[in-house]
């Protein structure tokens, strides 16, 4: 009895040492293990020190990161070796590069919904696609999708002025969703679904259900694997979600087909006044061709699909921080309102003209500064196709090269004393590295819709601190902000938000806040 239990877990020890020799070598951790980082556990690597927790996850990369000084480390987890980019001359380097542009890891889990679209592809689908879509994002353009953000953040004004009185405390991150979901799929699909006043589109549920589903799949230590994913819950959700999706998206497909051509007709008469009819972004995939084809339904629905979620999470995340941010900075408020009045002058619940929202410039430092604490997509990932010199050392192919947006903008060399909220900053910096603050990424896979997201947050902000004032949770809050790398600065109040991450930047016990109405 006693040998087989033996032989048993001398059979077990082996075949885990084999497993695990192999990860060894087929990561190329002999090259990896040369540079700094955290001491690496058999079999688990760094996973039981990062835990399978989006709050620990987060606080556990930060604090390496000031530990390893700000420049390259290593770490290993799931089978995965991780090169940890927390500094701006290697940033440069990944991020510059024609090559290393392949996404994999996490990228992976938004496959099932996204597909191919801009955010998940690879090699020449994606560069076609770039291409195509570049245009969809001229000056012209935004124009008509400032309309949508005038008339959508009107109704968001008057659903805040609930909240306003009832004097209470609310959430702000979960309401202002409504507001950017309205935005992009009007901009998107050229439908309103109307999130705001209670959905009219089963696409708005159908939207939150599936962002739940990818967002818990990161963080599980078997949902991440299909073969245990796919008879879960959760997958059922999300088939669900997604039959949802393409029910909804092929019937708007089909009648903005009839609506386009309805247009070019009139279009061709109305061509010598010079008007042009409103375009959604639907309409350029309807119209566009790649290599002399136009585009599948599968092809469209992805790309729909990839705007409708890469455009209302990041800019929902953005404009809670803000806010947030605004309630603990009173000063800074104040400043922002009286530039709003200098521009607006005694007609201030208007729209602002496009003119009007580029002479906003502090507005601009304080969207800025917000981005640099809390930028809405902390960390992006790159993924080697081959072995590659980085900032002076041999990477082995298959090692994911972890951007840390969110340490870039905190880096004390950077950025002196990192957790102030000074949007000054921003005034004199000396922006000769381009690299050094990237919310919006740079290089060749850069935000493609970073004017629009721009855009969107002056108009709301704008709006926003027009019609209220922004005031704390409760009286007499401090300035919310901590030091993940400061053992000592530890979150004991309850309002004080707790950075979490679910790609996109969250907090994890909401972003209290109340709003008082001004009275003109
Ligand atoms: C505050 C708002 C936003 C922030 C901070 C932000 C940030 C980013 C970042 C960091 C990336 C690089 C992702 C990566 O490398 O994996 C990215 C890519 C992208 N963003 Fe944004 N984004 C914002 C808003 C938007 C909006 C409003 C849209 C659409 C209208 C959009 C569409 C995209 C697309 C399609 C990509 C993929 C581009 C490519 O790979 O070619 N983003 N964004
Ligand atoms: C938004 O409102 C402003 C101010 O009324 C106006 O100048 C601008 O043209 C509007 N934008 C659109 C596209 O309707
Ligand atoms: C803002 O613009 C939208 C769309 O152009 C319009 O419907 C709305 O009435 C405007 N709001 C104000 C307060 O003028
Ligand atoms: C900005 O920094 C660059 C490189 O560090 C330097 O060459 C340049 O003189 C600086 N410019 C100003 C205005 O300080």
């Amino acid at each position: 009895m006693i040998t087989i239990i033996l032989l048993i877990i001398t059979t077990l020890f082996a075949a885990t040492y084999a497993y695990w020799t192999y990860v060894q070598y087929k990561t190329g951790w002999h090259l990896l293990k040369q540079l700094p980082g955290p001491k690496v556990y058999w079999i688990f690597g760094n996973i039981l020190q990062l835990g399978l927790n989006p709050e620990h996850h987060l606080l556990q990369i930060r604090r390496w990161a000031h530990e390893y000084n700000y420049e390259l480390s290593r770490m290993y987890g799931g089978g995965q070796a991780y090169l940890m980019v927390t500094n701006p001359k290697v940033a440069e380097q990944v991020l510059s590069s024609t090559v290393l542009t392949y996404k994999y890891d996490p990228y992976k889990f938004f496959w099932p919904w996204l597909g191919q679209g801009l955010l998940t592809a690879n090699g020449k689908h994606w560069l076609n696609h770039r291409k195509m879509i570049t245009p969809s994002f001229h000056f012209a353009i935004l124009q008509d999708f400032l309309k949508i953000m005038n008339e959508t953040t009107d109704r968001f004004m008057e659903l805040l002025n609930n909240y306003a009185t009832k004097k209470d405390m609310f959430d702000f991150q979960e309401v202002v969703t409504r507001s950017t979901i309205d935005i992009i799929c009007e901009a998107a699909m050229g439908v309103p679904v109307n999130a705001i006043q209670g959905p009219t589109s089963p696409i708005v549920p159908a939207i939150a259900d599936i962002c739940d589903v990818m967002r818990q799949r990161i963080f599980s230590a078997f949902n991440r694997f299909d073969f245990f994913f796919v008879w879960t819950s959760a997958y059922r959700k999300q088939e669900k979600a997604l039959a949802i999706l393409r029910k909804e998206l092929s019937a708007i497909i089909d009648k903005r087909r009839v609506l386009i051509k309805k247009q070019e007709a009139a279009t061709l008469k109305t061509d010598d006044t010079g008007k042009r009819p409103k375009m959604a972004f639907l309409d350029n995939l309807l119209t566009a061709e790649v290599e002399g084809k136009p585009l599948t339904f599968q092809d469209i629905f992805e790309e729909v699909s990839t705007f409708v979620f890469e455009g209302h999470d990041t800019t929902a995340s953005s404009l809670g921080f803000t806010v947030y941010l605004l309630s603990r900075h009173p000063h800074i408020q104040d400043r922002a309102f009286q530039e709003q009045l200098a521009i607006f002058g005694n007609d201030v619940k208007r729209n602002a003209t496009f003119q009007e929202l580029n002479d906003m410039k502090y507005l601009d430092l304080i969207l800025k500064e917000s981005l640099r604490l809390y930028p809405s997509v902390p960390f992006i990932v790159r993924t080697l196709l081959e072995e590659t010199e980085i900032g002076g050392h041999q990477i082995p192919a298959g090692t994911a090269l972890g951007c840390c947006i969110i340490t870039l903008g905190t880096n004390p060399r950077t950025f002196p004393q990192p957790y102030l909220f000074k949007p000054e900053r921003f005034e004199k910096r000396n922006t000769s590295n381009p690299y050094e603050y990237v919310p919006f990424s740079a290089g060749p896979r850069n935000c493609i819709g970073q004017k629009f997201a721009m855009m969107e947050l002056k108009v709301t902000i704008s709006k926003i601190i027009r019609h209220f004032e922004i005031l704390p949770a409760v009286d007499g809050l401090s300035t919310g902000i901590h030091d993940p790398t400061d053992p000592n600065d530890k979150i004991n109040n309850p309002y004080d938000t707790r950075l979490g991450f679910f790609l996109t930047l969250k907090s994890l016990n909401g972003l209290n806040i109340r709003l008082r109405r001004r009275i003109y």
